[in-house]
């Protein structure tokens, strides 16, 4: 079963959007395998998006998303990394389509509230760059056979 990391950003959380990007993913039939609140360090940050390190906005990211506490979670289901994806819209909120996280809430990129795995190598690199494993709970949803047949 696949899980992704799935992050309510530092504009995420100051505009409430947390209630609602956890209902979204728990309403579409996804498993809440771990959450917590933290203050990123800027050391985890940087490793987190290593990849863009050669991109002009590498380090104004890295301190918007040290601006203030983050909601980190880990998400369980069938293609939850694709599907997830496709919930949070476009990297860009101005090209979400609407109905999408994004596209609902927000215009710019720099505030664009949530970030997602975007494959399953990155959802395995950032599921273990945020949670130790014994943060992350196995549990049994009663509603499984109702969402899986
Ligand atoms: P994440 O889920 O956050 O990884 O977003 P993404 O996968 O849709 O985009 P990507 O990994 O390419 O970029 C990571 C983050 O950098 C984005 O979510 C934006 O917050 C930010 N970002 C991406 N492109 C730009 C840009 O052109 N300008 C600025 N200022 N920020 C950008
Ligand atoms: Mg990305």
């Amino acid at each position: 079963n696949e899980r992704t990391f799935i992050a309510v950003k530092p504009d995420g959380v100051q505009r409430r959007l947390v209630g609602e990007i956890v209902r979204r993913f728990e309403k579409k039939g996804f498993k809440l395998v771990a959450l917590k609140l933290v203050m990123a360090s800027e050391e985890l940050l940087k490793e987190h998006y290593w990849h863009l390190r050669n991109r002009p906005f590498y380090n104004r990211l890295v301190r918007d998303m040290s601006s203030g506490p983050i909601v980190a979670m880990v998400w369980q289901g069938l293609d939850v990394i694709k599907t997830g994806r496709k919930m949070m819209g476009e990297t860009s909120p101005s090209d979400s389509m609407p109905a999408t996280i994004r596209g609902d809430n927000g215009v710019e990129v720099r505030r664009n509230a949530i970030h997602g795995s975007d494959s399953v190598e990155s959802a395995h690199r950032e599921i273990s760059l945020w949670f130790q494993e014994t943060e992350l709970s196995s549990w049994d949803v009663c509603s499984t056979n109702w969402i899986y047949s």
